[in-house]
Formats: C-alpha cells, sequence, structure tokens
C-alpha cells in the first residue's frame, strides 16, 4: 500500500483529483471505477476545475460505479445516479451512454446486479477503481462480514450506515435497507485502487485497514492483498496510523517519491 498523508483534507482532494486526471490523460479510453459520498464531492469539483483548464477528455472513458440503493428512482436527489450526473458526468465531456451505475431499481435486482458483474468482467478490465471507506470499514456496500470473494450483488446496510446517510433523505424510514454493490473481489480486480479518507471519523476504520489483520470484519482491509493500492489521506484520518512516521518519511507531504 502506498500511504500518503497529506496536511489537509483540500490536499487530499486534489492529489486524488491529480491522480484520476493522470489516469486519463495516460489512457483516454481508460475505464474507471467511481464512488459517491462527501468525501467525493471536493474531488469531483477539483476534477472538473482542472477538466476546465483543459488539456485532456473524458469523451472515450467508460466508467462504473461501486454501488446503488435498491427501490429509489434515478430520478430521486438522492440515487446515486443522480448525484453522479450531477456532481460530475454533467460537468465534463464524458458519455452519459458509456456510464455505468448497478440497477437497484427493477424487480429483478439480483439478477441485474448478476449483469452488472458480467458488464465488469467483458470489458477490458477496470484501470482505476476510487474508493471511499465508511466508519465501520466498508467498501462500496461491502459491509462488515462481507464475504472477501464477493462479487456484485444486494447487501443489506448496516444500521450504522443507514444513520450515516440519513442526511441525504428526509427520515430514517426512507433510507433504503439494501443497496447493490461491487463485492470485494470485483474491486480487487481493478487494476489500481485508489481510496481516500478524510476527517477523524475515519481514522478508527483507516488504522484498521492499513494496519489490522485482513478480515471480514474490516472488508476495506482486503486492499492489503492488492498490488496498486493508494491511500490518500489527510492528517486527521491518518491521526491512528502506529506507523505514521514511518509513512510520512517515505512520502514527505504525501507526495510520491520515485526511486
Ligand atoms: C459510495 C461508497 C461508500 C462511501 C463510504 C464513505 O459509493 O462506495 O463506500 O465511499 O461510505 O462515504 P463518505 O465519503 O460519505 O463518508
Amino acid at each position: 500500500m502506498k500511504i500518503l498523508i497529506t496536511e489537509n483534507e483540500e490536499l487530499a482532494s486534489q492529489k486524488a483529483a491529480s491522480l484520476l486526471k493522470q489516469a486519463v490523460v495516460e489512457k483516454p479510453n481508460a475505464i474507471l471505477g467511481l464512488a459517491t459520498g462527501g468525501t467525493m464531492l471536493s474531488v469531483y469539483e477539483r476534477l472538473i476545475g482542472m477538466y476546465r483548464l483543459g488539456g485532456f477528455s473524458f469523451e472515450n472513458i467508460m466508467s462504473f460505479n461501486l454501488d446503488e440503493y435498491v427501490g429509489v428512482a434515478e430520478e430521486h436527489h438522492a440515487s446515486y445516479r443522480h448525484y453522479m450526473n450531477s456532481n460530475l458526468f454533467d460537468h465534463i465531456d464524458i458519455q452519459i451512454k458509456n456510464t455505468h451505475l448497478p440497477n437497484g431499481n427493477e424487480l429483478n435486482v439480483e439478477q441485474n446486479a448478476k449483469k452488472y458483474e458480467k458488464k465488469i468482467q467483458g470489458s477490458s478490465g477496470i484501470d482505476l477503481i476510487l474508493l471511499g471507506i465508511g466508519k465501520n470499514g466498508h467498501i462500496g456496500f461491502n459491509e462488515p462480514t462481507s464475504s472477501l470473494a464477493s462479487r456484485t450483488r444486494v447487501k443489506t446496510l448496516t444500521q450504522s450506515t443507514r444513520n450515516q446517510n440519513l442526511k441525504y433523505f428526509d427520515k430514517i424510514e426512507d433510507v433504503p435497507k439494501y443497496a447493490v454493490t461491487m463485492g470485494l473481489q470485483t474491486i480487487l480486480d481493478a487494476k489500481k485502487c485508489l481510496l481516500v479518507a478524510t476527517g477523524a471519523a475515519k481514522a478508527q476504520a483507516v488504522a484498521k485497514m492499513v494496519e489490522g489483520g485482513v478480515s471480514a470484519s474490516c472488508p476495506a482491509s482486503i486492499l492489503q492483498h492488492h498490488e496498486k493500492t493508494t491511500i490518500i489521506i489527510d492528517k486527521a484520518a491518518a491521526s491512528k496510523l502506529k506507523l505514521l512516521d514511518y509513512y510520512e518519511n517515505v512520502h514527505p507531504n504525501g507526495e510520491e517519491v520515485y526511486f
């Protein structure tokens, strides 16, 4: 794992956006795995800023999002399709037909989840997958105890995840109980992983992911098995890491150092 620690949230978002831009510049027909959530808002804002400065295009980029709620219509303001369109896709030249999210709004949701997995497997593979982390260590909606070998499927959300996402709905009864999510093995299949975490509320989960044992009780810890994972965290999210000095020594100010 490459651990890049930045002074603050802004610099973490800036760094993540730069790495996404780099992936697009290096491979203009790259396949990106994308995440939603509060952390990614400033990452996407910065990526849009970079795009507006010119010099690169998303025209031939394809994307697969990690997850979508079950039973929330695409047009609903809290759907992840709505989030992606309004926070990223509407502001760049990506072709909407090349953007994919799991379909959580049909009766045969399990079957659609399998189709989504097949579609990913039928592509040339995700070049870079962007990930956030939940306070409970989830990535995508792979809640604790998710199989480390899991593929895209329906998952029941924990009460803590539902409480965290209450801010996007009017009341707790409206927060979905289920979501379709890429599995942990689907995520591991990506050629590169890029996880971003900011704020003290994520410190515990980050410490378990980076320095704990690989365990389904912290699904993000599976990234220890991925050869090319970069973790971008601000100082607050890094505050519970035991080897903090070491990471800061290897990558001063969160800069990538090449030998
Ligand atoms: C969302 C997703 C989730 C979030 C995680 C962190 O597509 O995959 O795993 O990345 O819940 O969410 P925030 O950034 O809102 O703390």
